[in-house]
């Protein structure tokens, strides 16, 4: 079973949380390929069974979050191909994440409504909830397909 972890990060923290996210699948037994997406060939994402995907949060700090332009741009050519279930979205932040999950499941054209887990993170480690929401979402995952 194959997890995908993919991240746009600025100044280091968000590369920290995709790395310490992609060692807990890889110690939980996964495959995990850890890639910055600019470095990520699309083609590649038709081969796994988990997306994991991440970006810092950009924004006016109290309103108006969003994910940086290139990893929209660079997140495009994957958007479609793996389902909602299947996809996790974490970010990094300083004070409020706003409308950030909702704009990142909108590029990858996961339905508003469709549940996809989110990571978030001030600090860029990983904490024993998110270790949980990570539990939960790999849970079963190797009996569904
Ligand atoms: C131009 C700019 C805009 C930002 N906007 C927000 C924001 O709206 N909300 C927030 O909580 N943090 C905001 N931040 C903080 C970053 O999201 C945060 O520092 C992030 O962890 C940086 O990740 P990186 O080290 O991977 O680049 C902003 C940072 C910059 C440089």
């Amino acid at each position: 079973m194959k997890a995908t972890v993919v991240y746009y990060s600025h100044k280091g923290k968000t590369v920290g949380y995709a790395r310490e996210i992609a060692m807990y699948l890889w110690s939980k037994g996964w495959n995990v390929s850890l890639s910055s997406l600019s470095d990520f060939k699309p083609e590649r994402i038709r081969d796994t069974d988990l997306l994991i995907t991440g970006c810092w949060t950009c924004g006016w700090f109290v309103v108006g979050q969003h994910p940086h332009r290139t990893w929209v741009d660079l997140s495009r050519p994957l958007a479609g191909i793996i389902p909602a279930e299947q996809t996790l979205f974490f970010t990094t932040y300083k004070i409020h994440t706003g409308s950030m999950f909702r704009k990142m499941k909108k590029v990858m054209q996961i339905p508003r409504e469709s549940h996809s887990p989110e990571l978030k993170s001030k600090t860029g480690r990983l904490t024993e909830k998110d270790k949980q929401i990570l539990d939960q979402f790999i849970r079963n995952k190797r009996f569904n397909f």
